[in-house]
């Protein structure tokens, strides 16, 4: 017997008829509504688990239930039937939330298989993001949150990465959009997870100490080595390492890298002896690897060996159904780290932010919620804590400055009264700072300028400590001149 209870909400009686036959020869409780009146009562009673909801009913638009069923609860996953298959209703169906989409004369295998298929990732998700307290607590600071599709299908590659002890795996996707969460995940899910998983950011470590921290050396290797020391792929051993940032790494030390890969065998500094190893390696990047290794800056040999098995983490623009899980996710966890009590978000900033496009992804999402929470003293979170650039859509014209989600285009309004060009880059300057939380490297390059010129500006503007931990920017008014997006203590005064 399945536990699952199943709600058909259509009004031939035919398909309800075949419908309800083959799920309780499935074992499924199951109930029928005829109306979307009926549907609603059905709810609220037989409190289903899953809804297969008919696009046309007698007395409301199937979208429109469907929007009212995901309003009032967004993970309560419906399968839509519609007479013959329309691609523009299976577009607006998924856009609000389906999970699956069958033009009917449907083949009830179909229905059978997408239930499989449902169930079985609801309570893989369940198990790996609320049950599996490995990958909720022990080194991740944040759990990976998000129940669409793009993310049950990562849990479910994950899993099986680490079950089947994938050796090499390389993680592609833009900043902010949880690399690093999905590295610790696949080692905390493995069976390496007793032995250490150690870090390396290629991007911060001057190419001349690279190697020493990776391979270790022998006592006397070169002036300075008093004695032997052990690097990152000796500290791994029975474990993982991460190497972040890998589209940084030296093409000199990334044929060193490809051979402790193909050989999993590798020498100190000035040793002789070669070392076996035993250590997943797991390789991340925000960068077009493909297209560095045609630009020979990046060993192609290299590549397609870490491209066996890859994982590519989409940006959150593209798995907006997310969102709301996450925004719920970030208000339970803050609250706890904060000891506030803030219980959810109002309808018109949840609008807002499914409207928005998260050039930063997920660390920007939830920069965004944080800061939120430290403006709002109430019970929700309302749109007016959330910044212009979030908000940029409501304020085109008001004479605002803010980003743009498509790469590499801007769109800034000129106040009527004009604005200081040197404030609009102090801005821009200390949002690349706070999106990357400070890292210098990311925002000199998503600024295109050199690390030496952000250091300078950095200082000019005053942005050195920028941004402080806990230190929340609040939108602010420029004295009739527009709106920017600034932080409280950065503007008194200025
Ligand atoms: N699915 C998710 N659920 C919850 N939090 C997430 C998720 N994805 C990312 N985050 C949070 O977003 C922030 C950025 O994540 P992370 O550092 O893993 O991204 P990244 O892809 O490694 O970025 P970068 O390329 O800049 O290093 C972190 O605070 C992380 O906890
Ligand atoms: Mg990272």
């Amino acid at each position: 017997m399945n536990t699952n209870k199943i709600l058909v909400i259509d009004d031939e009686n035919l398909i309800c008829y075949s419908l309800v036959k083959m799920l309780k020869g499935l074992g499924y409780p199951v109930e029928i509504a005829n109306t979307g009146v009926d549907a609603q009562l059905k709810l609220a009673s037989f409190k289903p688990d899953l809804v297969i909801l008919d696009a046309t009913l007698p007395d409301i638009d199937g979208l429109q239930l469907l929007e009212q069923l995901k309003a009032d609860n967004s993970s309560l996953p419906i399968i839509l039937m519609s007479s013959g298959f329309h691609s523009d209703l299976a577009f607006k169906a998924f856009n609000l939330g389906v999970e699956e989409y069958i033009g009917k004369p449907y083949i009830l295998e179909k229905v059978e298989q997408s239930l499989e298929k449902i169930f079985i990732n609801q309570q893989l998700s369940q198990d790996l993001s609320s049950h599996h307290p490995r990958l909720r607590k022990k080194h991740l600071p944040d759990q990976l949150v998000g129940n669409c599709p793009s993310m049950v299908d990562l849990f479910k590659t994950m899993s099986n990465c680490a079950q089947q002890d994938c050796k090499t795996i390389l993680l592609l996707g833009e900043s902010g959009t949880g690399k690093e969460l999905v590295a610790h995940g696949i080692h905390d899910l493995s069976a390496r997870e007793g032995a250490p998983l150690v870090e390396v950011n290629c991007a911060s470590i001057p190419d001349n100490l690279l190697e020493n921290e990776l391979f270790g050396h022998e006592k006397g290797a070169y002036t300075d080595a008093g004695s032997r020391e052990v690097g990152v792929f000796e500290q791994a051993e029975g474990g993982t390492v991460f190497l972040d940032e890998i589209g940084d790494m030296p093409l000199n030390m990334q044929a060193k890298v490809l051979k402790i890969i193909e050989n999993r065998k590798f020498r100190r500094l000035g040793g002789s002896k070669e070392i076996e190893s035993n250590i997943r390696i797991i390789a991340a990047t925000n960068q077009n690897l493909a297209e560095m290794v045609k630009e020979k800056k990046f060993r192609g040999d290299l590549y397609y060996r870490l491209n066996m098995m890859t994982i590519v983490l989409k940006p959150l623009r593209e798995r907006k159904r997310c969102i709301p899980s996450m925004v719920e996710y970030f208000i339970d966890r803050l609250n706890d780290e904060y000891g506030r009590s803030v219980n959810g978000i109002s309808k018109e900033a949840m609008r807002v932010l499914m409207d928005y496009d998260w050039p930063g992804n997920v660390r920007e999402l939830r920069n965004a919620v944080e800061r939120a929470m430290m403006l709002e003293q109430g019970k929700e979170l309302s749109i007016d804590h959330f910044c212009q650039e979030t908000r940029s859509s409501n304020l085109k014209g008001a004479g605002c400055i803010f980003g743009c989600a498509e790469p590499n285009k801007v769109a800034i309004v000129l106040p009527v009264s004009g604005i200081s060009i040197e404030e609009v880059e102090k801005e821009y300057l200390r949002q690349a700072l706070e999106r990357y939380d400070g890292n210098q490297t990311k925002a000199a390059k998503c600024l295109g300028l050199t690390l030496d010129t952000l250091r300078y500006r950095r200082k000019k503007f005053g942005l050195e400590n920028y941004p402080a931990a806990h230190d929340h920017k609040v939108p602010t008014e420029i004295a009739g001149r527009g709106v920017v997006v600034g932080s409280k203590k950065e503007n008194t005064g200025s």
